[in-house]
């Protein structure tokens, strides 16, 4: 069989988590759209807090910035308090949305069967979903990290047929907001991981799924990281937040 490698355009995100009100939000975007170098070769999106999704949209405007949600309910309407719809978040112009942050499994009970729940509605409504997965220190050191991994795929892609609506950023627990990232070899090991079971399951349509590595990118490491053959871009949370280092990153990944 002759092995068609796919180019796989980069992707880097990011993820605000809680910081950036409105004037916040619409002050940093501008300040990416003046450095980032018009976002040719790479996609890039950041995931403001809900309340700061319009002012985004406004400071967005035709730069090309894809505009991703943190979170999402699965289901469409009802007695939810407190929850945000799929097609609420596209009709407010989001395109992309993070399901199953690590921070979302620990502090808001979310587990690989709501995740699972979350990326249908996703998809549903139209959107990318960008599914995180990632073992902590413990399960790292006790030599458990491709078991978690495959649980934690096998849930949350129970029952999604294609993979054109899918991102997957592999973020190990212990590299988010810690300064210490993985190292080369562990992120290439785990995303290969990782597209390997996507060609299990979904066949060569694995070879044009995105994976970022998240877990403290920033500019010192990120051309290391993004060099690896199976990391196709970057979940970035704190140098996210610095205008001038995620345009450094978004220049080392084109
Ligand atoms: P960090 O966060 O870059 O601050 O480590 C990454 C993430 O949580 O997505």
């Amino acid at each position: 069989m002759v092995y068609n490698p796919v180019m796989r355009k980069k992707y880097i995100a990011g993820n605000w988590k809680l910081n950036n009100n409105q004037k916040q939000t619409s002050e940093l975007i501008a300040k990416i759209i003046a450095q980032g170098g018009g976002f040719k070769n790479a996609d890039v999106a950041v995931a403001p807090p809900f309340t700061s999704i319009h002012a985004a949209k406004q400071a967005i405007g035709s730069s090309g910035i894809i505009l991703c949600a943190q979170n999402v309910h699965f289901e469409e309407k009802g007695a939810f308090t407190g929850e945000i719809a799929p097609s609420m978040l596209a009709e407010a112009a989001c395109t992309a949305v993070i399901i199953g942050h690590s921070e979302r499994r620990q502090y808001f009970g979310e587990t690989d069967e709501t995740v699972n729940k979350k990326i249908h509605a996703s998809i549903k409504a139209g959107l990318t979903a960008i599914v995180c997965v990632g073992e902590t220190l413990q399960e790292r050191e006790g030599g458990k990290t491709n078991d978690v991994i495959h649980t934690q795929l096998s849930g949350a892609f129970k029952d999604v047929s294609d993979l054109s609506k899918i991102i997957i950023a592999y973020e190990p627990v212990w590299a988010i907001g810690t300064g210490k990232n993985a190292t080369t070899q562990q992120a290439q090991d785990v995303h290969a991981f990782i597209r390997g079971l996507a060609r299990q399951k979904y066949g060569a349509s694995a070879d044009g799924l995105r994976i970022l590595y998240g877990g403290s990118m920033k500019p010192s490491n990120a051309a290391e990281l993004l060099a690896c053959p199976d990391v196709d871009g970057g979940l970035i949370g704190g140098a996210s937040l610095i205008a001038e280092d995620f345009c450094a990153i978004i220049r080392l990944s084109s």
